[in-house]
């Protein structure tokens, strides 16, 4: 395993602890100005998983969600969501993830997604596969649109744009999903549990790690035009790559 692997996945399971202590206490909360929810422990597990990283590779870039960019002469930057569904933290709800990824020239090198409540770590390396807990994962092998079960997430600033592309794709696939992480989103796609994920504007540390897991799971994850994912992707479309293009047919009628 990559050095780089072990010390994301250290710091994804350190800054889990951190959630774990104050999961279901009552916080101190913040608003943003696109009105989500900050809390304490948002700052807290990014501070850990930071501090973590850079004392492994003070060389490196760091780009995150709640302390912004820390650029450096480097390859490699690092893409972290501190919690990525913070409000369903906010809420008692365990359906939210630590997102850790490393890309090296903006190609995504490694990914760690940990789900502290429910302790599942979903990690992926490139060229070596994802998995769950360290057992292989694999996309689902449904090719009929018509049994697509899909995953959709959007900012609270892209709903008018989300209620024009949702019926279009609901009518055409089977069921829709919605958890309230993105992170979370593309690991139900890489085992599995969904066929699909339509993620309207994600941050790149949203999406950074889940879009290794999908693919190095078997998956295909583009922008709405079918360009592969890179950080700087308006739209992400994630699939188990058998329909891929049909969905991104209905998606560019816009
Ligand atoms: C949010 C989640 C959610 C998505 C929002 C994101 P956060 O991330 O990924 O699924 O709908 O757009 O902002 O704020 O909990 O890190
Ligand atoms: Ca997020
Ligand atoms: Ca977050």
């Amino acid at each position: 395993m990559l050095h780089e692997l072990e010390v994301a996945i250290t710091a994804a399971k350190e800054a889990g602890e951190i959630i774990k202590e104050n999961f279901g206490k009552s916080q101190t909360i913040t608003f943003k100005e696109n009105k989500s929810f900050l809390t304490e422990t948002d700052v807290a597990s990014e501070k850990k998983i930071n501090s973590i990283i850079k004392e492994s590779f003070p060389n490196h870039s760091i780009i995150a969600e709640e302390s912004g960019l820390s650029e450096k002469n480097s390859d490699y930057s690092w893409f972290i969501d501190p919690i990525d569904g913070t409000t369903n933290f906010v809420k008692k709800d365990p359906f939210f993830a630590v997102s850790i990824a490393l890309l090296k020239q903006d190609k995504p090198a490694l990914g760690v997604v940990y789900k502290p409540i429910l302790d599942e770590l979903y990690t992926a390396e490139v060229g070596q596969g994802a998995k769950l807990n360290n057992e292989s994962l694999k996309v689902s092998e449904t090719s009929d649109l018509s049994e697509f079960m899909v995953g959709y997430a959007r900012p609270n600033a892209k709903k008018e744009r989300f209620m024009k592309i949702f019926p279009k794709v609901d009518l055409a696939t089977r069921t829709p999903k919605i958890l309230g992480s993105m992170a979370i989103h593309l690991c139900y796609v890489a085992s599995g549990k969904s066929d699909a994920a339509v993620l309207l504007s994600p941050n790149s540390w949203d999406v950074a790690a889940g879009a290794l897991l999908v693919e190095e799971a078997g998956g295909a994850v583009t922008d709405f035009e079918g360009n592969p994912w890179s950080p700087d992707s308006k739209d992400i479309l994630a699939t188990n790559g058998r329909i891929h293009q049909e969905l991104l047919d209905i998606l560019k009628q816009e």
